[in-house]
């Protein structure tokens, strides 16, 4: 298994619940907001992953992003990853010091703060980040010579997101040019993302239009290649193009990340997946008939993608209005004050940002408690 010992991934949850009272007791009589996961769904999803691509060329490089939590990341590595994906260099820290060796950052690290502490990170783990101008590799180079380490760069392609990326295959040609022979770097291969397709909801258009997204970076490579110089690496996809893009010819990773929670808005795209994650909260208030107000709002539940579901009540609509701390449904049913309900966020990653633990039951049963070490990590 690459990355992470078995002793290892499970030190940071039996770390943190040794004292915990909250172990063995009914998910109900918990505290509330609290950010739930359902271990044994979670797990069947790291299981269908992994199991996924077991046989096939393209490697699981999970998204942390998803979860933020190490305890998480650690089950996704023994299920098979071969090291993990992540947003920011916060992230990437904090799965360094808890024993994940093998970390790629899918995004820019620019400002000399930064820089440094990219080439020292990669003085203790293999570190991947991705580039799109000379500027942010002329910057790391010259940090990671400095600082003798080595980071691998991988040159991003638009393929039709519009976000980071050079747009066209001549550009990333030049740049994977200029980049050969630099000190302090070496050339990974390239990052491509096809976030701007991950939300088409019938299928088979999902999987033609990613596929032919994907298509531009694979003709990257092989433009690349034909030059002389290798290529490595395509790292890109997502929970809900990974059995199409993620089993194209010239990619070699898969950077899913819901799947190992799922969410409200993923469970439409792929339903294959289980929802684990939600939210215990409780009615603080019944103000009038029909009407009752729950304990949390934005600041406990990330929303850009709408507003969230009530698990026990799927019928019940809650209209959008969701305040910083107070989510109002109306038509309600006899609900008493008290009475916990589990809301299903819309958006997993920013929901898990909000809190510091994930607190794992079985069958109601509280069974761990772990850390969400990377909460709140932007920088
Ligand atoms: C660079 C990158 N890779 C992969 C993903 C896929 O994540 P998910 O499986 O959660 O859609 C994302 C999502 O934002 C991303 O930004």
């Amino acid at each position: 298994m690459a990355g992470v010992s078995r002793s290892a991934a499970t030190s940071s949850s039996q770390e943190s619940h040794t004292q915990d009272a909250r172990i063995g007791r009914a998910i109900e009589e918990l505290d509330t907001p609290t950010l739930l996961l359902d271990r044994a769904a979670s797990d069947r999803n790291l299981a269908k992953m992994a199991g996924f691509f077991r046989d096939r060329s393209a490697k699981l490089r999970p998204h942390f992003k998803n979860h933020k939590c190490v305890t998480l990341a650690k089950r996704q590595m023994l299920a098979g990853a071969v090291g993990m994906t992540c947003a920011k260099l916060g992230e990437a820290e904090v799965l360094v010091e808890n024993g994940i060796s093998d970390v790629l950052i899918a995004n820019q690290v620019v400002g000399s703060a930064k820089v440094e502490r990219l080439v020292q990170l990669a003085k203790r783990a293999r570190i991947s980040v991705a580039v799109d101008h000379m500027d942010q590799v002329e910057a790391i180079s010259r940090a990671a010579a400095t600082a003798k380490s080595v980071v691998r760069l991988l040159i991003e392609v638009d393929i039709g997101m519009g976000r980071c990326g050079l747009p066209s295959s001549e550009a990333v040609l030049d740049l994977a040019r200029k980049l050969q022979g630099m000190p302090g770097v070496e050339f990974g291969g390239l990052q491509a993302y096809e976030g701007h397709l991950v939300n088409v909801v019938d299928r088979e258009q999902r999987r033609i239009q990613s596929r032919a997204a994907m298509g531009l970076a694979v003709e990257t490579r092989q433009l690349i290649e034909r030059t002389g110089i290798p290529v490595s690496c395509i790292s890109g996809c997502s929970s809900a193009t990974y059995d199409s893009t993620g089993i194209l010819d010239g990619v070699d990773e898969v950077q899913a990340g819901t799947y190992a929670t799922m969410d409200r808005q993923y469970v439409r795209l792929t339903p294959e997946f289980e929802i684990a994650l939600s939210i215990l909260v409780r009615v603080i208030s019944r103000p009038s008939l029909g009407k009752a107000v729950l304990d949390v709002g934005v600041k406990g539940a990330g929303a850009e993608f709408g507003v969230p579901a009530i698990r026990e009540y799927p019928d019940v609509v809650i209209p959008f209005f969701l305040a910083e701390e107070h989510v109002v449904v109306n038509q309600t049913p006899e609900w008493l004050i008290g009475q916990p309900l589990h809301l299903i966020p819309s958006h997993a990653c920013t929901t898990c940002n909000l809190y510091r633990e994930i607190v794992a039951h079985e069958d109601g049963v509280v069974v761990d408690i772990w850390p969400i070490e990377a909460s709140g990590r932007l920088a």
